[in-house]
């Protein structure tokens, strides 16, 4: 693999992903990120990158859904291998506006298998980079493995279990050589504050109420970015093509569980906040439609065949991630502006119950 093509790579994994792949002494190919800036993507996140790696990283501004803009940078780089992470990413987005998440997860997806077909005598890889969502929902026992059945819930999971078929027929049809990984909840730096984690993280710190959907029991199974992307790129290297491995952080927990756990932190590392004790903040809301109960994944594929666990526990790391959401005040503001508030503001005077 010494042209990778990374779509979505401004989003938040891909972002940690190509700082993780970069880093890597190993690595002596390019990146290739293609991006088309969105709300959820932002270049900062990469800042200084293609000076620090000169001849090494290389941004395009592209669609994903683009057949020439595409096209064009399979030529232009000469494409060997593709780490799909573009998606509209947000459950609750998808619930208010379907129509985007099948555009890109869904045509968007085709249109590089169909551009990866093209220029298949050159591609020794196509991954792409999926969801647990796809599963649906556990009860109180159990794990997804790779072939519990497909039985998503939102228009994001459905979207996304779509473009786990297209790979897989693409590989089974056109003999194109790829892997898929399934993830769960995802954590960490450069997250967009839509998403649970940091969305308490900084609501908190503003001494905005903290909205709990539901009862606040769901259950979801935390994982370090930084884990799967050193999942992602095992399996990339080590993965039998045509086969999909399950990734997790063998983390349950409950989003009431976690949401005070980070009030309990940011009581201690933020002493001089105005909003103490943090936990004053929680605000029970109206549940997410659709809301799935339960994830948690069994890995035992990739723990067993590749050798890959997670490393961080999810004491150290909610405790890293809110540190670097304490330090990183220009990102934090920057993001903060625009499109982000004002979806957030009245997503949630809708939601407030
Ligand atoms: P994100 O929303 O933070 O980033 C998505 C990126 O894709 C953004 O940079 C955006 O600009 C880009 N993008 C969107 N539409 C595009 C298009 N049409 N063309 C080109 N670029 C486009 O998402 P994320 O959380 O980083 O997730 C990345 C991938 O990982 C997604 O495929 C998601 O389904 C999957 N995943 C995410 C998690 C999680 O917890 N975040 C867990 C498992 C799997
Ligand atoms: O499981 C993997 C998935 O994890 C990824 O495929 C998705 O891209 C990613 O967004 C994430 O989906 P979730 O819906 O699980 O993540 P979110 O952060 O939106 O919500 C986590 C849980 O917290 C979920 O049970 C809903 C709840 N929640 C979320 C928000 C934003 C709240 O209670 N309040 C909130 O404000």
């Amino acid at each position: 693999m010494k042209n990778i093509l990374v779509t979505g790579g401004c989003g938040f994994i891909g972002v940690n992903f190509i700082r993780y792949l970069l880093a890597d002494p190993d690595f002596k190919g390019r990146i290739i990120n293609a991006d088309n800036l969105t709300y959820a993507g932002n270049p900062e996140s990469l800042e200084n990158i293609a000076e620090r790696y000169p001849q090494r990283y290389y941004f395009e501004k592209a669609d994903i859904c683009d057949q020439k803009q595409i096209g064009a940078i399979f030529e232009k780089y000469h494409i060997d291998a593709i780490a799909h992470f573009a998606a509209e990413s947000h459950v609750d987005r998808s619930i208010v506006g379907p129509d985007a998440f099948i555009r890109t997860n869904i045509n968007g997806t085709f249109n590089l298998l169909e551009q990866t077909r093209r220029y298949q005598e050159q591609i020794v890889l196509f991954h792409h980079v999926s969801t647990d969502e796809v599963y649906g929902s556990l009860g109180d026992d159990g794990f997804f493995t790779e072939t519990t059945p497909y039985d998503p819930s939102s228009p994001y999971s459905a979207s996304k279990a779509a473009s786990d078929h297209l790979v897989n027929a693409y590989h089974r049809t056109y003999g194109i050589p790829i892997t898929i990984s399934n993830c769960s909840n995802n954590y960490g730096p450069f997250q967009f504050p839509e998403k649970l984690i940091p969305l308490m993280i900084l609501n908190a710190l503003e001494g905005k109420p903290l909205p709990v959907y539901g009862d606040g029991k769901n259950v979801r199974d935390w994982l370090y970015v930084t884990d799967h992307c050193r999942a992602l790129w095992t399996i990339m290297q080590k993965g039998q093509r045509g086969e999909t491995y399950n990734v997790g952080g063998r983390c349950e927990m409950r989003n009431i569980d976690l949401v005070e756990m980070i009030c309990d932190l940011l009581d201690r590392m933020a002493p001089d906040s105005l909003h103490k004790p943090h936990r004053n903040l929680i605000t029970f809301v109206k549940d997410r439609p659709g809301h799935d109960q339960r994830y948690a994944i069994d890995f035992s594929k990739l723990e067993h065949d590749l050798g890959w666990s997670p490393e961080e526990s999810y004491e150290t790391g909610i405790e890293k991630t809110i540190h670097w959401y304490l330090e990183n005040t220009k990102w934090v503001n920057r993001i903060k502006s625009g499109a982000y508030l004002s979806w957030i503001e009245t997503h949630y005077a809708d939601n407030a119950s």
